[in-house]
């Protein structure tokens, strides 16, 4: 296959792509609300000549684009919604929409792989296979991606690749992994139910919020005591409701936090220690608990064979990169449902450029990318999925 200037094409559509990136970002709209953007998605995609199919898991859109040749198919995915953040950025793309805002770079994904669709298009004599293009609704915590699963979204799907703009580093570092990269993410509840009555008269009640504070600090053991200090996880509590007025005891607290962790081993034992943990606090402390622990998303795996095809990617069209093939999170991401049985990559892009005041992190008010960040995802991500399809890994 000619090597493609996916680099040069990438630069050339700058404006095509910014301009895109800024639209979404100035009409932000919440998880399976994301009309307007999905309306844009689907116009442009048929203006670029793929099949397309709306509605997909809500109000997803799915774009194929099939090659001159044969070969495998390779879903490229990217994130529509946005967060219900007011934006306190001070740029003519601000948002208009007021409490919503695209403060994860969501509208850089969709622009970057619409983009990617527009150059693969125009590349379709020399593409292997089929690039099915996957536009989903709702990533942040609304399970989007179940629902396009549900529809029948990963049927003939090969290999998945996604990819994630990211503030916590520079423009210019790449992370593209090998194995874990994005956490599993448990969401726990923990109500410590106890004995009400008069704050002035403790001894005839059994207090829950004395009982649900320990149960915090006790909880501060599990990743410390309980995980290999070699391995990660996180338990955070961050929510806690009790109580009425100043002078009752209330009858329960209820505690909310969530669970992180890389490894199946891990995450059970977190589980186990947390459940028990409330139990014997609360119970030492007269009252009782009872856990529930949601599983919301597995940790994102990447298959190193196809991490190895990206970073033989990223490196030839920016050999000036730093490519980090250890990145990870403690964040989590529903692409992992989508990765689950399908050997995927997904990679991070860095975008933030301190110098010009756009390192806020990830759902901040004024979170912003250096926008020179998007037609290197934009390469990054069209030259992988040519690679993969026209030399798919064994
Ligand atoms: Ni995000």
């Amino acid at each position: 296959m000619a090597e493609i200037d996916f680099r040069a094409e990438a630069e050339a559509l700058f404006a095509f792509t910014r301009d895109l990136r800024r639209d979404f970002h100035r009409h932000p709209e919440l998880g399976f609300q994301e009309h307007r953007s999905a309306g844009i998605v689907a116009k442009l995609l048929r203006e670029f000549g793929l099949q397309v199919t709306e509605g997909v898991g809500e109000t997803g859109v799915v774009g194929v684009l099939t090659g001159a040749h044969p070969g495998p198919t390779i879903l490229v995915r990217a994130d529509m919604d946005a967060l219900p953040i007011q934006e306190e950025n001070d740029v003519p793309y601000a948002s208009e929409v007021p409490g919503v805002m695209h403060a994860c770079g969501h509208d850089a994904h969709m622009a970057m792989a619409l983009t990617v669709a527009r150059l693969l298009s125009a590349h379709r004599d020399a593409l292997h296979g089929t690039v099915k293009f996957v536009f989903q609704p709702a990533e942040e915590g609304l399970g989007g991606a179940a629902k396009m699963i549900a529809d029948g979204v990963l049927e003939g799907v090969d290999y998945a690749l996604a990819m994630h703009v990211w503030n916590e580093q520079p423009l210019g570092w790449l992370g593209i992994a090998d194995g874990p990269t994005m956490a599993a993410a448990d969401m726990f509840r923990i109500r410590v139910l106890g004995k009400g009555g008069h704050a002035a008269h403790p001894n005839v009640t059994e207090d829950p919020v004395l009982a649900a504070s320990s149960v915090v600090t006790a909880l501060q053991s599990v990743v410390s005591r309980h995980v290999d200090p070699l391995d990660a996880a996180v338990v955070s509590v961050a929510s806690f409701h009790a109580g009425t007025a100043f002078n009752i005891i209330p009858p329960e607290a209820v505690l909310e936090g969530t669970i992180r962790t890389f490894e199946a081993e891990v995450a059970s034992e977190v589980r186990m220690r947390v459940t028990r943990t409330a139990h014997g606090v609360a119970q030492g402390l007269g009252c009782r608990a009872e856990v529930e622990i949601v599983e919301m998303n597995p940790a994102v795996v990447n298959a190193p064979a196809v991490a190895q095809v990206v970073r033989e990617a990223a490196a030839a069209l920016y050999p000036e990169a730093t490519i980090d093939p250890a990145a990870r999170t403690m964040g989590a991401e529903d692409m992992s449902l989508m990765m689950y049985d399908i050997p995927g990559c997904y990679f991070f892009v860095g975008s933030a450029n301190p110098a010009k005041g756009l390192d806020a992190g990830h759902h901040h008010p004024r979170f912003n990318i250096d926008e020179n960040v998007l037609p290197r995802g934009t390469a990054i991500m069209a030259a992988a999925a040519m690679a993969l399809a026209a030399n798919p890994p064994a």
